[in-house]
């Protein structure tokens, strides 16, 4: 069989650790075998640009944050259908048998429109996904997004270190946490930190009440704000300003941005052995010639959930972008 593997979207932990798998199990499981990597991801099937993988190049990767791929963002891929079936043609006319895909929820819409256009055409590919994204936005309905977990544990670090000098100085701090439109990173990192209060996208901010809380508060109040928040810490900033000179509160107000550190760095044990789990697990199904799915995020030893490929990319149906209730409650309760 010949197999390629494509790391899509923004990197995350746990991406090398499914290369590592994908790679190791497939040679070791079939020794005639030959494993592809596709280099920069959907930019690389779209210039045919691949290079054979053998397990040296993967030793010692596992833990490690980025992938040793490459993913470049392609954007334009989701509305043009010149160069879905340009990719899809490199697929069949290169002879992949299967193409392993870990990425973010627009490599899963990718995945889908080329594989709908693989079995228009009659064409011999078949595409195995995965989730990768910080952000818990893939098929979330189906377990949490590989990569996820690591990020909280960077986020984690980072605010108990600003905690110390919030709390040293008496002082308000403005945390931006990315996540895209959903505040999942944000709040799952609040709650591990014990935030005074997570803003959300969507959210109908009491500024007053928000206030009122960090009145309260005699040392340190630490604020994390979702990236998809339709305000930048610094209007926030503003806002609190305002209202603290007309009721003479005297907090100082700090902002700081955890972006793209929370993103990098050392995959969360979980991770690691999730992704792992899943490559060994997705590889043992193509050997059983299995159709085209998306394979969910489920604890190392059970057999994965597979979905459609169609269902998956629709997120109506598979992913909810606001957190549930309960989770809010948990965190209130906890406050
Ligand atoms: O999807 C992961 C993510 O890190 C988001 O949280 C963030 O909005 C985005 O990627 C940033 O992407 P880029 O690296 O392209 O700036």
């Amino acid at each position: 069989m010949k197999f390629a593997i494509l790391t899509g979207g923004g990197d995350c932990p746990g991406m090398n650790a499914f290369i590592r798998a994908v790679v190791r199990s497939a040679l070791n499981l079939r020794p005639a075998t030959s494993v592809w990597g596709v280099i920069d991801g959907w930019q690389g099937l779209l210039d045919s640009n691949f290079r054979r993988l053998t397990k040296r190049d993967t030793a010692g990767i596992a833990h490690a944050g980025g992938t040793i791929l490459g993913t470049l963002r392609l954007p334009e891929l989701k509305d043009n259908i010149d160069m879905q079936e340009a990719m899809a043609l490199n697929l069949h006319d290169n002879f992949f048998d299967y193409l392993f895909v870990i990425g973010g929820n627009g490599s899963l819409a990718a995945a889908n429109v080329v594989n709908n256009f693989i079995k228009e055409k009659n064409l011999n590919t078949k595409i195995l996904v995965t989730s990768g994204s910080i952000d818990n936005d893939v098929c979330n309905n189906y377990g949490f997004s590989n990569g996820f977990y690591s990020a909280i544990d960077k986020s984690l670090e980072m605010l108990e270190w600003i905690r110390d000098t919030a709390s040293a100085h008496r002082r308000v701090y403005l945390i931006a946490s990315m996540g895209r439109d959903t505040a999942y990173l944000a709040f799952y990192a609040g709650i591990a930190t014990g935030a005074e209060y997570v803003i959300r996208p969507r959210e109908e901010v009491d500024w007053e009440k928000l206030v009122n809380l960090i009145s309260e508060r005699d040392r340190d109040t630490r604020i994390i704000v979702a990236e998809g928040y339709e305000k930048s810490i610094i209007e926030i900033r503003n806002i609190l300003f305002e209202i603290f000179s007309k009721r003479n509160i005297k907090h100082e107000i700090r902002t700081v941005d955890m972006g793209y550190f929370q993103r990098g760095g050392k995959a969360a044990v979980k991770d690691i052995l999730q992704c792992s789990w899943l490559g060994y697990s997705m590889v043992k199904e193509a050997y059983n010639n299995c159709d085209s799915g998306f394979y969910a995020t489920f604890s190392v030893g059970h057999p994965p959930a597979v979905l459609t490929l169609d269902f998956a990319a629709d997120s109506s149906k598979s992913n909810h972008a606001d957190l549930p209730d309960d989770i809010i409650e948990f965190a209130l309760a906890l406050r």
